[in-house]
């Protein structure tokens, strides 16, 4: 099969982590036959540094023209200050909207060999398994009025949470779909005690769920699913929320894992003739810029975000199988990133990605 995969590093220890995906794609292609052709573009800091835009119309043309894209993370402390479009994160944004990928899907579990890692006692969160399912194209980080205005003596900013009822059909039946094949269940989050835009989530939600009458739809307020994802986080199968309900509720899942440099995501768009889903791929964690440039940050996120893109974008099965099993196999041999506090001496980014292919390469 030809893979025309985009690779967007970005800024930070996304050129690091993205560098071991990568590596783990071509051992992956080499191992099946695939054909694999890679490009490489300018997304975040790099591309304000290099071209004074976030997100380059070149970026934009080449993840229209690949299969699949994988990215790693944006983000530099020297934009901490500057104005809204001379941001790495308007670059995510950015792409985000133009591949249209409105279902991010970020799988939450524990690993046997990672309990200890995990902040919570092993008893609570052994066996946690869950997808958040989080709307990635809409609400608060696209809406408009938004901006900050001088009002008189006053200073003041707007932000707008907007959704429409087919933003929110279209992620719930991702939900849906997800849930069919675990074990039927979605949480839907919202904040519908106080917000409108929440109470219309609620109502589209609650009738898209009558077209699958075999999963079971609860509903939480956001404020208590914070609590509920550490007090019994095995309750939930899948969890649907808005983009930045779902942001909040996706870092603090992370650390259930033992560490958020573990978590790969997923983000979903229309399916295109060929039956492939238009992706976009990428780690949950940041730039991580006190720790870039040192070897140690954790690849398996960007790694297991690889396992997602053969999942997804390409159907193959197998080959993501076997990089999932891979990830096991490094985490149960102990050689793991300073992160995951090893008992021994911590493993270096490169020593883990070079782990996961051997790995790959046995199986
Ligand atoms: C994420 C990140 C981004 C987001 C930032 C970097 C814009 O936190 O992917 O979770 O808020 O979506
Ligand atoms: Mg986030």
């Amino acid at each position: 099969m030809q893979l025309r995969v985009l690779v967007l590093p970005g800024d930070g220890i996304g050129t690091e982590v993205t560098r071991e995906a990568v590596r783990v794609l071509g051992r992956v292609a080499a191992k099946w036959n695939h054909e694999l052709t890679l490009t490489e573009g300018l997304l975040g800091g790099i591309a304000i540094q290099k071209t004074g835009t976030p997100l380059p119309d070149e970026t934009s043309r080449l993840a229209a023209e690949a299969d699949a894209t994988l990215m790693g993370a944006v983000g530099l402390p020297e934009f901490d200050n500057a104005p809204p479009d001379k941001r790495p994160e308007k670059g995510l944004l950015g792409i985000r909207r133009a591949l249209g990928v409105y279902a991010n899907l970020r799988p939450v579990r524990t690993y046997a060999s990672l309990l200890d890692s995990s902040p919570l006692k092993n008893h609570l969160v052994e066996g946690t398994d869950m997808i958040i399912v989080r709307e990635l194209t809409g609400g608060i980080y696209y809406g408009t009025p938004r901006g900050i205005t001088e009002d008189g003596a006053e200073t003041r900013a707007v932000n707008t949470m907007t959704y429409t009822r087919s933003e929110i059909e279209r992620v719930s039946r991702m939900a849906f779909h997800l849930a069919r094949a675990r074990r039927k269940k979605v949480t839907s989050v919202d904040k519908s005690n106080v917000l409108e835009n929440s109470q219309l989530w609620r109502r589209v939600v609650t009738e898209v769920a009558r077209e699958y009458p075999d999963v079971a739809l609860d509903h939480l307020l956001v404020d208590n699913c914070a609590m509920q994802l550490v007090l019994n986080p095995r309750r939930f199968d899948v969890v649907l929320t808005e983009n930045m309900f779902g942001d909040i509720l996706s870092d603090e899942g992370a650390v259930l894992a033992g560490s958020i440099g573990m978590l790969p995501s997923a983000s979903i768009g229309d399916q295109r003739p060929s039956g492939a889903w238009v992706g976009l791929y990428e780690p949950v964690h940041g730039s991580a810029p006190d720790i870039a440039g040192q070897n140690k940050a954790n690849p398996l996120g960007a790694i297991g975000s690889v396992a997602a893109m053969l999942a997804y974008s390409f159907g193959l099965k197998k080959e993501a199988s076997a990089v999932e099993a891979a990830i096991e196999a490094v985490l149960a041999s102990g050689r793991v990133t300073a992160d995951l506090q090893p008992s021994g001496a911590p493993a270096t980014t490169e020593q883990v990605g070079e782990a996961v292919c051997v790995a790959i390469e046995r199986s």
